[in-house]
């Protein structure tokens, strides 16, 4: 486990626990919840989470109502082939993996394998490693080396991006052209704490603010660009639909 100085809240600076919901009201969230979402979490998922929230970086990973919201996208568009950056332990991996078909495929990008492999146990147990093509390094070159191949491009069903902010724009560029016409990317973070709307003296920590001009200019590039259909939700920390449509 990495970098124990980790502050346990990395948007505000207080010593509570991170909120990853923008609903005004902490009990309605609980409800939500507790009447939603829990009780139909996997136990594989369940395991994962409650092992993810011991690790020093836990506020990374996506809530259990946002692991919901993409099963069900995965399973409304019928998604086989997938592609995920930004995996950390793996819960939107496990949500992804679990709500694929028995041979769908996920090709999964980050640079750390040391927190893939602490959540692989939880997808090995759910029976659905096999699914899972994880690569380990940074996902641009990756990407590019992809785009090289014109038969790659339009392969995936489904596209979730939830890594470096300060290169969302650099992964749109390139998954827009991997992602099939019809098909799905869902961008991460993209109401980033709340930030993207609060004044300059607001009290985010520095991670917050230094990454804030990145995740803005996404979405304002996301809100112009006609290839795509947009749909901002404020699940989680807000993720971004996009559908593209040329
Ligand atoms: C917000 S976390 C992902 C959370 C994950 N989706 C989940 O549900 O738990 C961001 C991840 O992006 C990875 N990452 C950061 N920069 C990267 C890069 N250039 N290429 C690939 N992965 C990167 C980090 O190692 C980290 O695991």
């Amino acid at each position: 486990m990495a970098n124990e100085e980790e502050p346990k809240n990395h948007l505000f600076n207080t010593k509570d626990p991170p909120l990853k919901s923008h609903l005004q009201s902490d009990a309605l969230y609980k409800y939500i919840l507790e009447t939603n979402v829990y009780p139909r979490e996997h136990e594989c998922l369940k395991k994962l989470r409650e092992m993810t929230q011991k690790h020093p970086w836990n506020a990374i990973a996506i809530p259990p109502d946002e692991g919901q919201l993409l099963s069900m996208l995965i399973k409304l568009i019928n998604a086989k082939n997938t592609l995920e950056i930004g995996v950390y332990t793996g819960y939107s991996l496990l949500s992804t993996a679990l709500a694929l078909p028995p041979d769908g495929k996920i090709l999964a990008l980050d640079v750390n394998r040391e927190n893939y492999e602490l959540g692989l146990p939880f997808i090995e147990k759910a029976g659905v490693a096999h699914k899972i093509d994880f690569k380990e390094g940074p996902a641009l070159p990756f990407l590019d080396e992809l785009l090289k191949d014109e038969n790659k491009k339009g392969m995936f069903d489904f596209v979730f991006v939830d890594a470096d902010k300060n290169n969302y724009l650099n992964y749109h560029k390139r998954v827009i052209d991997l992602v099939k016409v019809g098909g799905l990317i869902g961008y991460d973070n993209t109401l980033w704490a709340g930030s993207v709307a609060a004044s300059s003296d607001a009290p985010f920590t520095d991670h917050i603010i230094s990454q804030r001009p990145y995740v803005m200019e996404l979405n304002k590039y996301l809100a112009q660009d006609s290839r795509i259909e947009i749909c901002q939700l404020p699940v989680g920390d807000g993720i971004t639909l996009c559908r593209r449509i040329i």
